[in-house]
């Protein structure tokens, strides 16, 4: 998919506030500060588009951007950027609505035919931590087909990228899981092409 044009649609703090179900989407998941908005920035083209920070928590929502809208607004596929998990500050009910939240919209967005994918980020500088664990599980709830995208691939040396893939793939080997993986990096526009190519693939 190429992508002429994007626009962020709405962002929605409630299942009530999702948006009728007519496009494909696509989520992106992952605790706070994996780089989820900068990412999505770089798929989409845009420096600005998704809202960064230094400061882990920023994005409470789930933040609906459209590619290439038609004048009704209809677009290809929606990407959707999911609140960040496990931000240490939020409160224990907070985190309660986070998983009532995602967790709900994972699951019946995907047995709707809305949700078309799940791509989950880790950071590619540390194997998965107990965090990255925690959301894979209740991502993998959802029906859809799950990519896992490294991201920060700029932070390692070539051979320290590929030990990051290999180290992954051994990592979830016990449980069984075979997740497709891809490097990413927001900052060198690494992986893009293949993330789209993947996306295509659900969509
Ligand atoms: P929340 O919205 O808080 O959940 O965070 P997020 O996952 O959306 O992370 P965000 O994109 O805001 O990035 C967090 C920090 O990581 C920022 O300081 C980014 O500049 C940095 N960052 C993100 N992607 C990359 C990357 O590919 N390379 C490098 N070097 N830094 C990155
Ligand atoms: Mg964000």
């Amino acid at each position: 998919m190429r992508v002429k044009h994007a626009a962020f649609v709405l962002s929605a703090p409630s299942w009530g506030a999702l948006p009728a179900p007519t496009a494909p989407e696509v989520a992106f998941a992952g605790r706070s500060n994996v780089g989820k908005s900068s990412l999505l920035n770089a798929l989409l083209g845009r420096k600005q588009l998704a809202k960064t920070s230094g400061t882990p928590g920023k994005t409470q929502a789930l933040n609906y951007y459209a590619v290439n809208p038609n004048p009704q607004g209809h677009p290809d596929v929606f990407l959707v950027d999911l609140p960040g998990y496990g931000f240490a500050k939020v409160s224990k009910s907070q985190r309660a609505r986070w998983q009532q939240l995602v967790g709900r919209y994972v699951t019946e967005r995907a047995e709707q035919g809305t949700l078309r994918a799940v791509v989950q980020l880790i950071d590619a500088r540390h194997p998965p931590t107990a965090l990255d664990e925690e959301l894979l599980a209740i991502m993998l709830e959802s029906p859809a087909p799950h990519l896992i995208a490294l991201t920060k691939a700029d932070k390692l040396s070539s051979n320290q990228r590929q030990q990051a893939v290999a180290g992954l793939r051994k990592h979830f080997e016990p449980y069984g899981l075979e997740l497709p993986t891809v490097l990413t990096s927001a900052e060198k526009k690494q992986g893009l092409g293949e993330l789209w190519t993947w996306i295509d693939t659900v969509v």
